[in-house]
């Protein structure tokens, strides 16, 4: 039987969701494979590593008794033996427990986990594991990066433009006429925040400039967008190597004026439930959106298109979600940005497809290996006489 660690928690806003989706979405459907053995790897908002059977029950989180456990737990070391192996003192002084880890499941979102950071480190470990790799991740959690990427592989995006949040401080006379290019509504967007955070929609010049300085406070980066008319949102769940396949086209249903903010993505469970933590909850999640999109025919195939060439062009493996704006009027898809890790994996849909949880956690796995048996076959070593020259 192989071990999987499923790795979650983590220094991000989104900490609590990826409890959610590692226990619901991820954990549970492994165990029912019965071919692993799942081990849980919980990070803890000041970034220490836990790992522990007990980390598996949701109620020790709902109940609060993980903030005691923290505490007095002790903390988890990884080993890297050209593989990686979890170490951590044992209630037996001077003893150590080891486990050899086959594969690691991350179910991370949002900063020190989704975008690369810990994809970092299982590289370095050479360990398989599932998801985008470090590039991808990265791209994808950067949306000036995204945009930059995919629109150099010709894949349209409404117009915007980009500044480092130090050059505000230094004067914004130039930010400004680069932004004047732009139609109004704009959005203003930190570049690496999900949920909404820091983003305002500017509907008058008057308002701009407070926009910019609050997605300044949040992110050394800032993206500025030309607001899409007669919106429709659309959002691919895809999965795959180098041959993705797409789920079904969802439609989350929301007025464009009042567009997601974290309070209407989480925290109305079943009734509003597209967010994150839909995927626990399928039924439920459907209550706002639509699955499949209610789009004509050729819409839906352009935007079928457009998701699974920005997963290609961005390098994406694994997994991933592409959302995009769609114009109706002007029958334009357009792309709006990536999700490396889609909350609750976004079972709710591959279901939907003719995918169950079961089949969805072990086509992932499967993938994982094979990009790692791939990664394995590139040579690593070089040998030339440069040490004896010295
Ligand atoms: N250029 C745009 N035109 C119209 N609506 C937009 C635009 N950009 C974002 N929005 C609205 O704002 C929401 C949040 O923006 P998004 O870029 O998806 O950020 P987040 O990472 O917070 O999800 C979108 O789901 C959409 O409703
Ligand atoms: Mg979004």
């Amino acid at each position: 039987m192989k071990t999987i660690a499923v790795i979650f928690g983590g220094q991000s806003t989104e900490h609590d969701v990826s409890i959610v989706t590692a226990l619901a979405s991820v954990i549970k459907p492994l165990e029912l494979t019965k071919k692993f053995h799942v081990e849980p790897v919980y990070i803890a908002k000041d970034g220490s590593w836990y790992w522990d059977k007990k980390l598996k029950d949701i109620k020790f989180y709902q109940s609060g008794e993980i903030e005691d456990y923290v505490k007095k737990a002790a903390k988890t070391h990884i080993l890297f033996d050209n593989g990686l192996t979890l170490v951590k003192s044992s209630q037996f002084a001077g003893r150590k427990q080891y486990k050899k880890i086959d594969l690691v499941f991350p179910a991370m979102h949002g900063t020190h986990g989704e975008d690369g950071e810990l994809m970092g480190i299982l590289e370095m470990a050479n360990v398989p594991y599932v998801g985008c790799n470090v590039p991808s991740s990265v791209i994808a959690m950067d949306k000036i990066l995204a945009k930059q990427v995919t629109e150099s592989a010709k894949i349209p995006s409404t117009p915007w433009t980009w500044f480092y949040s130090d050059e505000l401080a230094h004067g914004s006379d130039k930010i400004l006429k680069r932004i004047n290019s732009l139609k109004y509504p704009l959005f203003v967007k930190p570049a690496h925040l999900g949920s909404s955070i820091g983003i305002t929609r500017v509907t008058a010049k008057d308002q701009l400039m407070n926009a910019l300085e609050v997605a300044s406070h949040y992110d050394d980066k800032v993206i500025v967008e030309q607001g899409v008319e007669n919106l429709v949102e659309a959002t691919l769940p895809i999965m795959g190597n180098e041959n993705p396949v797409p789920a079904l086209l969802e439609e989350p249903l929301l007025k464009s004026e009042d567009f997601f903010d974290f309070e209407t993505k989480y925290m109305q469970g079943g009734k509003k439930g597209t967010g994150k933590n839909a995927g626990a909850k399928a039924s439920g999640s459907q209550g706002y959106s639509r699955i499949p999109a209610d789009l004509p025919k050729d819409l839906y195939k352009a935007a079928e298109e457009l998701g699974l060439n920005v997963y290609k062009s961005t390098g994406c493996r694994g997994i991933a979600r592409v959302d995009m704006l769609v114009d109706t009027k002007a029958k334009k898809v357009m792309f709006n940005e990536i999700n490396p890790l889609p909350g609750g994996l976004y079972a709710h849909n591959w279901n939907k497809a003719g995918i169950s949880n079961v089949e969805l956690v072990s086509k992932l796995i499967d993938y994982a290996e094979e990009a790692w048996q791939k990664k394995q076959k590139l040579a690593t070593a070089f040998s030339t006489n440069y040490l004896k020259q010295f």
